[in-house]
Parts: structure tokens; C-alpha cells; sequence
């Protein structure tokens, strides 16, 4: 029996206080953190980098889920490494050499991820199940916190078909709130990304409200 884990997305976290969210998400029940990394060229939005990414560190007593939607990857692995990142994931659709990206993420002492934008058909992880940790599903196009999910449960039972019994998560990122997580995790994920429903109608005043959401998904 596989358990759901919940990733919260601090993009839905207040900015000005990423401490105090951090940490008042994972006291609430908070599986995972996740940290979305955008570029404002592989993704048309721009987040934090490297140095912030580091600070977040000693607030996550969890795992630190990193999520780059940055092209490319491979220079700034290492930056990734020394800011402490557990799991770090890159997009397949983000450069010709993800096998070796993937490669490049465990030598560096992380786990990796794989991600897929909707457009992108489940085969084109089919020669990287045994350099992956994650495989990652969007069910919204990468950028934007708070749009509504796309139905990708098809690809997620294909994936899960094909990873078979290796120690591989799928991870479903966008769009997941109390009505869409439960046909995600039917179709075989293990790990739902939240942001906006997470954060919704919180604040770090009022934090409370975070751990009623979590239990919601
Ligand atoms: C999308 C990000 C997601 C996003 C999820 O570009 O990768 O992690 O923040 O936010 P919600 O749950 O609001 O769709
Ligand atoms: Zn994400």
C-alpha cells in the first residue's frame, strides 16, 4: 500500500515570510516542501534561485522538493546541491541531454526528478525510470500557481504500468485541490503538489487554516 504525501507549493506562500510559512505548513501536516524554481524563459514567470533556495533549508525539517523549470539545468546543479536541495527535478522538455542531467543530479548527492509538461506523451521518460527517483506529472502548463487542472489521469496510469516495481513517486503538480486529488491518486500518485490550495485563506497572521486545507486534499 503506497501513502499519499502531500508537497505543499510555497509560489502560494507569502514572499515577504517563507520561514514562518515553511514551517507553519509542515507543522500542519505538511509531507514535503516544494520549491518552484522558474527562469522567466523556459517558463514565462520568474521565482527565487540558488541563495534563496538556501535559506528556505534550515526551515524545511521534511524533504525539500525542487522543482526547476529553468533551461538550462546542468550549470546550476551543483548551486542546487550546496543549497540543499533533497530531491531536485528538471523537465525532460528543458534540453536534449536529460539523461545525462538526471545522471549529473545523483552524482551530485540528490535524488532525481523527471518532469513532463501535458503536451509531453509518457514515453518520453521510458529510458530514464531506472536514473529517476520522481517522475513528475503537470497537470497545468508550468508558470502560474492557482490555474485549473488539466486531466492527465491517463498518462499517470501509463507511467505507473511502466515504472512497474521500481521505487519510483509520481508526483502530480498543478491544479490539485479536494476534488481533482483523489482521480489522481486512483490513476497511481503518490505525491500531490498544492499551492493555491494550500494556502488559501491563510495568511502568516493566520496560519491555522493551512493544516484544514492539507487534510482537505
Ligand atoms: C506550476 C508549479 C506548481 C504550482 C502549483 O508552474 O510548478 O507547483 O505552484 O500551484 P497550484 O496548486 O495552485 O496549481
Ligand atoms: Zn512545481
Amino acid at each position: 500500500d503506497r501513502k499519499t504525501r502531500i508537497a505543499p507549493s510555497i509560489l502560494s506562500a507569502d514572499f515577504a515570510n517563507f520561514g514562518a510559512e515553511i514551517r507553519a505548513i509542515e507543522e500542519q501536516g505538511a509531507d514535503w516542501v516544494h520549491v518552484d524554481v522558474m527562469d522567466g524563459h523556459f517558463v514565462p514567470n520568474l521565482t527565487f534561485g540558488p541563495p534563496a533556495v538556501k535559506a528556505f533549508r534550515p526551515h524545511v525539517k521534511t524533504v525539500m522538493d525542487v522543482h526547476l523549470m529553468i533551461a538550462p539545468v546542468d550549470p546550476y546543479i551543483d548551486a542546487y546541491a550546496q543549497a540543499g536541495a533533497d530531491i531536485l527535478t528538471a523537465h525532460v522538455e528543458a534540453g536534449p541531454h536529460i539523461h545525462r542531467t538526471l545522471q549529473a543530479i545523483r552524482a551530485a548527492g540528490m535524488k532525481a526528478g523527471v518532469a513532463l509538461n501535458p503536451g509531453t506523451p509518457a514515453e518520453a521518460v521510458a529510458h530514464l525510470l531506472d536514473l529517476a527517483d520522481l517522475v513528475c506529472v503537470m497537470t497545468v502548463n508550468p508558470g502560474f500557481g492557482g490555474q485549473s487542472f488539466i486531466d492527465m489521469t491517463g498518462k499517470i496510469r501509463q507511467l505507473r504500468a511502466m515504472i512497474g516495481d521500481r521505487p519510483v513517486h509520481i508526483e502530480v503538480d498543478g491544479g490539485v485541490d479536494p476534488k481533482t486529488a483523489p482521480l489522481v491518486v486512483q490513476a497511481g500518485a503518490d505525491v500531490l503538489v498544492a499551492g493555491s490550495a494550500v494556502f488559501r485563506g491563510g495568511s502568516v497572521a493566520q496560519p491555522r487554516v493551512y493544516g484544514d486545507n492539507i487534510r482537505a486534499i
